[in-house]
Formats: structure tokens, C-alpha cells, sequence
């Protein structure tokens, strides 16, 4: 046993790990698809099983499953059995754009998944097509419901704010958590696809919160401990709303989270220009090595990240390899 402590007193319990870059959408303000990432590296299920044994006895008790899109891995079913075999590991979630859950969620929830978040820009179907370059809006409608009555609750769908492109859908979005037991969180746009589009297109939480505000009354409430969001209720609901601001302010203080990417990078910090590889001990199934290069990485990880800066190519890269 041991436990991950970083240089500020941070613990850290939680691994974000993409265990693919491909993707099957291409959207807007995302950089995460390029031609590249079919031909990229991926740990196996096995080298999978390895990794999450030792980060286990390291006291990380979530990981959360990224891409890429996370459900184009074929074998994504049986690296969650994996993951729900190391004893350590108590919360096991997955972040989709939801394409293939409909088909997915029942042998996710039997093969031990907890939740689920899901990205949802728009409920137009025409729009849906021009964010995401797929015609696929019915489809992840189908796995939102799919993973409610599959039990993967509390279901928490993603919404990135963008001026000028979904500020339409924001109230029809914020409904959801009156009719569907769903967090929704807006999320402020970030830098990465280019500072014309990020110009362009920025929209402050404020803003939307005054658009919810518009129509309902919000009140403050809590989400539960080490999340990045605030949150809010509209009154009468027994959903939440949340607000995530990576732009207007950093939650940097309460991170309790390193990133791993499916080639095995270890960021420490989505803004980190270091990273730690543990792709060789991992594949020698050097157990002491691999959990001497998770401990480095916890110990170069950053007290927390300046503003953002539009320009910065490593931040843009580190998005397009982290998903986030
Ligand atoms: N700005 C904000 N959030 C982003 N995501 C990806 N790119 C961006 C960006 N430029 C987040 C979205 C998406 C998830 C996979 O990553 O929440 O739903
Ligand atoms: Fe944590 Fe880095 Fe995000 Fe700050 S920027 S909250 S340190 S991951």
C-alpha cells in the first residue's frame, strides 16, 4: 500500500485515463482526431490490467475511462472487468459521445461501470451535424436513455457553451435535469482548436446562467467532494446544473487527478509540458518501476496552471492527446 501525495498536500486518488485518441466525431472544438491517431499506440487489456494493479496499491480509488471516443475500443467491456477486479478501485466511470452507448450500457453496468458522462452540444438535429460532422442526435438520445434505465446514474451530460452556435439550446438543455434524472454541466470554451474560433465563440457561465435564470429560479447547491463544477438547482427539480469554468477560474487547489494517455504518458496536469512514460515498465510488467514513475509524476505536478494562453501549442497538443 502507499499513497500518492503531491508537493502542495494534494492527494491523488483519481487516474483519467484515454484509452484511445481515435474518434469517431470531429467536432468543432475539439483537435482530437487526426489521421495519426489510427495508426497510434494503445495498451492492451492486459498491459491495462497491469497498470490500474499498481496504480491500485497506490490508493487510487476512481478512474475515469476518456478518448478519443472510449467506446470505439472493442475490448471496452472487458477493460472495465478489469478495472472492477483490482479491489482498490471502488468508482469507475466513463466519458462518450455517446454514438454507441445504446448498444454498449447493459454489458457496461454488468461488467461493473458506475456512471457515465455524456457530451451534448445541441438537441437540433442539423446543428448536432454541424458540431460534430455526424448525423447522430437520435442515437445518443437513445444511449442517455439506454444508460438511465441501465441504472449508470447519476448520468451527467457535458455541454460546451459556444456564442453564435448552441447558446440556442442552453435553456432546452438545462430542462433535461427537470425530466430526467441528469447533471447537466455547461462547460466554457477553451483555446484549442485556434484563438479565431475561441474568439469567436467564448461565452462566459454567466451568461448562461442568466439565459436559465431568464425562465427559472436557480439556487446554489453542492456537488460531492473533489468535483470541478459548481452547482445549482432550478427550483422544484430533483436534477442539477452545473457550471464548469476552466477559463473564468481554476479549481486547481482541490485537484486530486493525473492523466494517463493510451500510449501510457502520465501528465500530471493538463497545462504540464513534462510527462512521465510508464509504456516500457508496463509492458515489462516492472512492477517497482511502473510505481516509481507514477510517484514522479505526482511529484512534478504543477501547484496549478496560469491563465489560459490561447497561443500555447503544448496546452493544445496535451488536449488533443487527453480529450479534456
Ligand atoms: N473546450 C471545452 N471543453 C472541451 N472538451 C473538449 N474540447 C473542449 C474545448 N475546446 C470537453 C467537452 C467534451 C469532452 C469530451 O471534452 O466537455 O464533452
Ligand atoms: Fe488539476 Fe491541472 Fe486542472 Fe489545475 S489545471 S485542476 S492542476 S488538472
Amino acid at each position: 500500500m502507499g499513497s500518492l501525495i503531491d508537493k502542495f498536500g494534494r492527494k491523488i486518488t483519481y487516474i483519467r485515463f484515454s484509452v484511445t485518441p481515435r474518434c469517431n466525431f470531429n467536432c468543432v472544438y475539439c483537435n482530437s482526431h487526426t489521421p495519426e491517431d489510427d495508426k497510434s499506440e494503445e495498451f492492451t487489456t492486459e498491459d491495462i490490467e497491469f497498470l490500474f494493479n499498481v496504480a491500485g496499491k497506490l490508493g487510487i480509488t476512481k478512474v475515469r475511462l476518456t478518448g478519443g471516443e472510449p467506446l470505439l475500443r472493442k475490448d471496452i467491456v472487458q477493460i472495465v472487468e478489469a478495472l472492477h477486479k483490482v479491489r482498490e478501485i471502488k468508482e469507475i466511470v466513463l466519458t462518450t459521445n455517446g454514438y454507441f452507448l445504446k448498444f454498449l450500457a447493459k454489458d457496461l453496468k454488468k461488467a461493473g461501470l458506475n456512471r457515465v458522462n455524456i457530451s451534448l452540444d445541441t438537441l437540433r438535429e442539423d446543428v448536432f451535424k454541424s458540431i460534430t460532422g455526424v448525423n447522430g442526435l437520435s442515437l445518443v438520445k437513445g444511449g442517455i436513455k439506454e444508460s438511465i434505465a441501465q441504472g449508470l446514474l447519476p448520468i451527467k451530460i457535458n455541454t460546451v457553451l459556444m456564442k453564435g452556435i448552441n447558446e440556442g439550446d442552453v435553456l432546452r438543455i438545462a430542462e433535461l435535469s427537470l425530466d430526467y434524472p441528469v447533471i447537466v454541466r455547461f462547460i466554457e470554451l477553451m483555446p484549442v482548436k485556434g484563438s479565431d474560433f475561441w474568439r469567436k465563440h467564448y461565452m462566459s457561465f454567466n451568461e448562461a446562467k442568466k439565459i436559465i435564470r431568464s425562465k427559472y429560479e436557480l439556487n446554489f447547491t453542492t456537488g460531492s467532494a473533489g468535483e470541478v463544477a459548481t452547482y445549482y438547482k432550478i427550483v422544484g427539480s430533483d436534477g442539477k446544473i452545473g457550471f464548469i469554468t476552466p477559463v473564468s477560474q481554476h479549481f486547481c487547489a482541490q485537484c486530486n487527478r493525473i492523466r494517463i494517455t493510451a500510449a501510457g504518458k502520465i501528465y500530471p496536469c493538463l497545462f504540464s509540458k513534462e510527462y512521465v512514460s510508464v509504456w516500457d515498465a508496463v509492458k515489462k510488467r516492472d512492477e517497482s518501476l511502473t510505481k516509481e514513475l507514477i510517484r514522479k509524476s505526482v511529484e512534478i505536478k504543477p501547484k496549478e496552471h496560469g491563465p489560459i494562453d490561447e497561443n500555447d501549442q503544448d496546452f493544445i497538443n496535451n488536449m488533443r492527446e487527453l480529450g479534456g
